[in-house]
């Protein structure tokens, strides 16, 4: 019998099977159509890997009670799959989804199957191609005792760092896919950061490709190491073969997205939190595809000057490098933020540092930065806020006149750095005791007597203006 059953034989259905297998499980793998599970047997012979290619030869090789992770692609696509298996599933057993499902889905099929007496464990699954063969960030979540049956492979896949695999259950419901969403919108603020100050560089400080590869190579070493870090400087020095021009240069700046990033951003609207940055960077990838009306734009409209002119060219890498690191503690700040309320909102009993652990291998965020991230929630569980624990408080406070500085040369010279803007309003923001909501309340109670607080006394007001 096998230990589980991998529905899905795309790529990282693919390398996940595979993985499970390489770790010694019996996996049993199915694919709608008999094309992958074709090509998946030609490409690998594993001896602990079984081609069905019926649905219920599949589901009655699996030992009980039937573990079957579903890797296909998120959407209407997984209601049509659990409806095939429903019939042949017996009480007891766990399905779990791998892909990028959203939250709100997973919530209400762990509800539907739960009345089925079925398990549905929503898994978020970070580390592309590669993760998901060597080792993946794995999220889990569902009902906590389903979890402890699927544990011992999904721990035994899953990325170790120290020891440690990066998969824990992290809650209840669908939280699992919540979290992998919040995950990718980190990873898109963290993208759109890296290329501000990639940006930057190139054209204001005007260094060559090869002189930032060096740069981010050198900033990888430090505070600032991460994955999205090491591949810009590896993307840097990649040469197109045709042109011989760097590659970077001949792809087109038009940026595609799969919907996480913008989920995420709909989210922090729903649930009332500020996620200002991650936003700017999902609306960055909408202006990007304006590419034909950006061209004619730049013929028509003014802008500033946009020569720095001569200038201390390490101090302001300096000041860059300080900007970046500062924008992505602004950028986990807002999204540990967005993960409380909403763990306090659903009643899901997240574990901030556990997700921060998770995060430190395998997955497209992974970065040093994680683990002070952990230390900050697990020393104090009661943090609201990043800023406000001793290591983020520290660095904040030093690097917040390096960000100011590129922010205002930006904007000095034309540049749009909309995350490093967004980072710096949100810290600005966030470090005022008065925000100026005093004159919004006033606005409202003036012309729809929506009534305020007042700073003296207890009570609901309202004015005759
Ligand atoms: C991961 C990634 C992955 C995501 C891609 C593409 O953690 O492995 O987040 O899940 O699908 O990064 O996302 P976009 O197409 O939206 O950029």
């Amino acid at each position: 019998m096998n230990s589980i059953g991998v529905f899905g034989l795309g790529v990282m259905g693919a390398n996940l099977a595979m993985n499970m297998a390489n770790k010694n499980g019996k996996v049993a793998i199915y694919n709608y159509t008999s094309d992958l599970t074709d090509s998946f047997q030609a490409k690998h012979q594993n001896k602990n890997i079984e081609a069905h290619y019926q649905l219920d030869s599949f589901i009655n090789s699996l030992e009980k009670p039937r573990k079957i992770f579903l890797m296909v692609t998120a959407g209407q696509v997984v209601d049509s799959v659990i409806a095939s298996l429903l019939p042949l599933l017996d009480q007891g057993d766990i399905i779990m989804d791998g892909g990028n499902s959203n939250f709100l889905d997973s919530n209400r099929r762990y509800g539907y199957l739960k009345k089925k007496g079925l398990h549905f464990i929503s898994v978020g699954v970070s580390g592309g191609e590669k993760g998901a063969l060597n080792g993946p960030a794995l999220m889990p979540s569902g009902d906590k005792e389903a979890y402890q049956q699927v544990a011992p492979i999904l721990e035994k896949i899953a990325a170790q760092v120290d020891g440690k695999p990066c998969c824990s259950y992290l809650g209840k419901e669908g939280s699992g896919h919540y979290v992998k969403m919040v995950h990718n919108g980190i990873e898109y603020a963290d993208m759109q950061l890296i290329t501000e100050a990639y940006q930057f560089l190139r054209e204001r400080l005007k260094l060559d490709v090869n002189q930032i590869a060096a740069i981010f190579e050198e900033w990888n070493n430090g505070e600032l190491e991460s994955y999205l870090m090491e591949i810009t400087s590896a993307i840097l020095t990649h040469v197109d073969e045709e042109t011989n021009l760097p590659m970077v240069d001949v792809i087109l700046d038009k940026s595609a997205q799969k919907g996480t990033g913008k989920w995420t951003s709909q989210n922090a609207l729903d649930i009332g939190v500020s996620l200002s940055i991650i936003t700017e960077s999902v609306f960055m990838r909408f202006l990007s595809t304006v590419k034909e009306e950006r061209m004619i734009a730049e013929q028509e409209l003014n802008g500033p000057n946009p020569f720095m002119g001569a200038v201390n060219k390490k101090e302001w890498i300096e000041l860059v490098r300080q900007a970046l690191f500062m924008g992505k503690i602004c950028t986990y700040a807002q999204g540990f933020y967005q993960y409380k309320q909403a763990s306090e909102q659903y009643k899901w009993e997240l574990q901030l540092d556990e997700i921060a652990l998770i995060f430190g291998g395998g997955c497209i965020i992974r970065a040093g930065i994680l683990n002070e991230i952990s230390n900050a929630f697990k020393e104090n569980k009661e943090l609201s806020n990043l800023f406000l624990s001793p290591y983020f408080k520290d660095k904040l406070n030093n690097y917040q006149e390096a960000i100011r500085k590129v922010v205002i040369k930006g904007m000095e010279t034309g540049l749009a750095l909309p995350c490093f803007n967004a980072s710096l309003i949100y810290y600005d923001g966030y470090r005022s005791a008065k925000s100026g909501a005093n004159m919004i309340q006033a606005q409202r109670d003036y012309f729809g007597a929506h009534t305020y607080q007042r700073v003296d006394k207890e009570g609901d007001f309202h004015t005759i203006w």
